[in-house]
């Protein structure tokens, strides 16, 4: 399917569907030598992984990381990586009384008139579990970004209508709960607002921040590949997210410049800024701050409560979704937008490298 690869150098293709065999990705462009184990890659998959409580669905899968190829004796070799999970714990039968019927708010309808027909088994490639290919990904990324200094942070802002305000965030607490956000108070106020939407039979949405902390200035190209463009294009293409901001992002229109200017400052010798309303990033590029960035996760769009759609003939018709489906996607969803960020920072990075031509001579007087 077109669509599937992601990033230049540092580059990914997801493949897999929902209810096949295995899912997975292919790394193309990972420098050698990075040390990377299936250990390393598994602890990223757990974030993401099913069955966690009442919370995300029931759907029980172990999502085992294999490394097939590209890593010998704990190291990248700089050959592509290959990585494979196998689906499980997939019941087609749950599908079967909703392959005919668009689930509304579900990528149903749109694949029918794309293809002509659809992989109605829990999604397909339009399912969640796409994601795995790009977490297992994203933590090779995440790995080789380490070892340059950059950290990478994602927690809950909001879920639902509970939002945190700047002044609220423990990240201690982020990690005590199962909504992942930073604030106990808060916590239990989407609990109660979780299960009574739980009950109903209905979702919720919510809001992912993620914190990309060490990453140089001067990252990101300043025309079309701009580094926000590119943040939030990885970011989107993540499923349900229907929103993506950096730094102040959409309260910046209601803000004067003096407020939402941040000014630049010099510390210890090294030039800086005093606060960062731009969320690390200006004209495209790193501006040395940490870059911030939220993403507005919709509400899950299966859901048992009834609701009016079509079957694939026109016939009207009134559905209640009971397969296994997560109630709100934000909390595993996290570990995903660090996975899509990651990738994203990892290729500008490299990119990087071609940016001036002293550098590039330096690098290969060394040899
Ligand atoms: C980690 C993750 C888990 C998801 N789980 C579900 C789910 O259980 N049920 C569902 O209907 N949609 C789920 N989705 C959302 C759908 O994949 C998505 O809404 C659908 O493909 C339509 O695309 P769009 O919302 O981006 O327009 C999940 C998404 C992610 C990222």
């Amino acid at each position: 399917m077109a669509g599937s690869h992601y990033g230049r150098i540092f580059k990914v293709a997801t493949w897999g569907e929902s209810h096949g065999v295995a899912v997975g990705a292919v790394v193309d462009g990972c420098p050698a030598g990075l040390n990377i184990d299936e250990e390393k890659i598994q602890d990223w998959l757990d974030r993401r992984r099913p069955g966690q409580g009442k919370y995300s669905t029931a759907r029980n899968e172990a999502d085992k990381v294999r490394i097939l190829s590209g890593v010998f004796e704990g190291k990248t070799e700089g050959t592509p990586i290959s990585l494979l999970v196998e689906n499980s714990d997939a019941r087609h039968k749950d599908y079967d009384k909703i392959k005919d019927i668009y689930r509304p708010g579900h990528a149903d309808f749109g694949f029918d008139m794309k293809y002509g027909f659809r992989d109605y088994r829990g999604g397909g490639r339009s399912s969640g579990r796409e994601t795995i290919g790009r977490v297992a990904a994203g933590a090779i990324a995440g790995e080789f970004l380490k070892e340059l200094g950059i950290g990478i942070y994602a927690f809950s802002r909001a879920i639902g209508p509970v939002a945190i305000e700047d002044g609220e965030i423990d990240l201690e607490e982020a990690r005590d709960n199962p909504f992942r956000l930073p604030n106990k108070e808060k916590a239990s106020m989407a609990s109660d607002f979780a299960d009574r939407m739980i009950e109903e039979g209905d979702s919720i949405g919510g809001i992912a921040e993620c914190r990309i902390s060490g990453v140089p200035a001067g990252i990101g190209e300043p025309v079309f590949d701009k580094l926000d463009a590119m943040l939030s294009a990885g970011i989107m293409s993540i499923g349900a997210v229907k929103g993506v901001e950096i730094g102040e992002g959409f309260n910046a229109a209601a803000l004067r410049g003096s407020e939402n200017n941040d000014p630049f400052r010099t510390e210890g010798g090294r030039i800086g800024k005093g606060s960062n309303h731009s969320g690390g990033i200006l004209g495209g590029m790193s501006d040395g701050g940490e870059i911030v960035i939220r993403a507005a996760f919709k509400p899950t769009p299966s859901i048992r409560k009834r609701q009016k759609s079509v079957m694939r003939d026109g016939e009207e018709v009134d559905i209640s979704i009971e397969g296994r489906h997560d109630p709100l996607i934000v909390p595993r969803a996290l570990v995903v937008v660090e996975a899509m960020a990651a990738l994203t920072i990892a290729d500008f990075m490299l990119i990087n490298m071609s940016a001036r031509l002293n550098r590039i001579k330096d690098f290969y007087r060394e040899f």
